[in-house]
């Protein structure tokens, strides 16, 4: 039996929560079909600048190396704010990417049909939203030279980013997006400000090229603002859309409204030789420790490491499946496995059993209640009751929760027995 070696890295705030149940649908898959996994795991972030000086050591970078996958959580949070910015938590993710050559980056943002109602936009607008942002993750104004803040005599300072890519750059993002497109409906939409930025036309013209190879996918050209405007508008029109690292940034934020919640959304940053998978949410500082972190998108992250690093194709249909069908999930993450729970001395062990809710989750069959809070402010998450129907809990900014029913049954749970288990993530017992 191969054994695979995963490298995980919980990292900050709720990422230690959402990892830990991440971690229990691997161990089901593996036990159910089969597979061996070999986690790795070490700190990174706030955490390892706490432990070590560092955000990410290089002891950590050679691990994810000889792994064939990174899972990695989130980093960052408010105690690390007043870190000079060229140590900051973030820098160890940055400097992730860039190590690994991860220019790809996918998100995929699906409407979920039971947070339908849960999302600030209309049904009639968000239903049928099925897209995937490809967001070019190794250069632009993240990395571009020069960079840096000049401080002068009188008190005056000037800061530089720059907006750089090469047509080798561009072109190979490109080809990822052409390639993903050619896989969905066929209809890639590139993202730029042409009409203003230079590296916008170059970014246009290298598509345009590129789309002779894939003269089967229908290639439209956007400009960002408008982009962002049409994602609200008119979010089902979207197929693939290819775009560089800041815009990619903001419109993947964007479009995690469309899937009810930011706590749904998954990714994969690829190109290299190890791929990377992330959840989209950060470390949601309010929340965390709480043991109210939604897992989802860490759990559909998993999904997308089995399909894109282990071409586990069936394995990751499966997990997807428990990530929108509640009891089905519930099962992939209802181990209990001791070395699986949060770390004692973390924080988090304190809150072991409620952060457990949602991997333990989607939903319990016979329990009343599973919480998804989303991760971030003014969030929403869903609630299973199989007894109750789809219920969904609503944070308000003001912290208060309103606990919604949604119409009938017809959500994560409602699924007869029979079907759950035909959807794979029932064979996950
Ligand atoms: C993301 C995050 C990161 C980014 C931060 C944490 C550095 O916002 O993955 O979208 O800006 O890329
Ligand atoms: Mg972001």
């Amino acid at each position: 039996m191969t054994a695979y070696s995963i490298a995980t890295l919980p990292g900050d705030g709720i990422g230690v929560e959402v990892i830990a149940e991440a971690e229990k649908v691997l161990h089901a898959v593996e036990r159910r079909y089969g597979h061996r996994f070999a986690l790795t795991t070490d700190i990174v972030g706030g955490a390892a600048i706490d432990r070590f000086g560092t955000a990410l050591r290089p002891e950590t970078l050679a691990m994810c190396r000889k792994s064939d996958a990174v899972l990695f959580g989130a980093v960052g949070g408010p105690k690390w704010d007043d870190v000079a910015h060229e140590r900051r938590p973030e820098r160890g993710l940055l400097a992730l990417r860039k190590e690994l050559d991860l220019y790809a980056n996918l998100r995929p943002a699906k409407c979920f049909p039971m947070l339908v109602d849960a999302s600030p936009l209309k049904r009639s607008i968000v239903e049928g939203t099925d897209l995937m942002v490809i967001r070019e993750l190794t250069g632009g104004l993240y990395f571009g030279e020069p960079r840096g803040v000049e401080r002068f005599a009188d008190g005056r300072a000037r800061a530089v980013n720059t907006m750089a890519y090469t047509s080798r750059e561009i072109e190979r993002i490109a080809r990822t997006g052409f390639e993903v497109a050619r896989k969905r409906r066929k209809r890639l939409t590139s993202v730029d400000k042409a009409n203003v930025l230079v590296v916008s036309q170059l970014w246009r013209d290298v598509v345009t090229r590129i789309a002779r190879d894939y003269p089967d996918v229908t290639l439209e050209h956007v400009l960002v603002d408008n982009c962002a405007m049409a994602l609200v508008q008119r979010p089902t029109q979207f197929d693939t859309i290819v775009t560089e690292n800041t815009f990619g940034d903001i419109l993947s934020d964007e479009a995690a409204i469309l899937a009810g919640s930011m706590g749904m959304l998954p990714s994969a940053s690829l190109g290299g030789a190890v791929g990377l998978y992330e959840p989209v949410h950060g470390t949601a500082p309010d929340i965390a420790g709480r043991g109210i972190a939604n897992p989802i998108a860490a759990i559909l992250s998993v999904a997308m490491l089995l399909r894109y690093s282990l071409n586990m194709e069936k394995d990751a249909d499966r997990v997807e499946r428990a990530g929108q069908h509640g009891d089905a999930a519930e099962r992939a993450g209802g181990d209990r496995r001791p070395e699986t729970r949060p770390k004692p001395g973390t924080g988090f062990d304190k809150h072991d059993v409620a952060a457990q809710k949602i991997g333990q989750s989607l939903a319990d069959r016979q329990s009343k209640a599973g919480t998804a809070e989303a991760p971030g402010g003014g969030g929403v998450g869903l609630l299973k009751s199989a007894e109750d129907g789809c219920r969904l809990l609503r944070r308000h900014p003001d912290s208060s929760i309103e606990d919604i029913e949604l119409q009938g049954r017809d959500g994560v749970g409602d699924m007869p027995d029979d079907e759950s288990n035909a959807s794979g993530l029932g064979e996950l017992e």
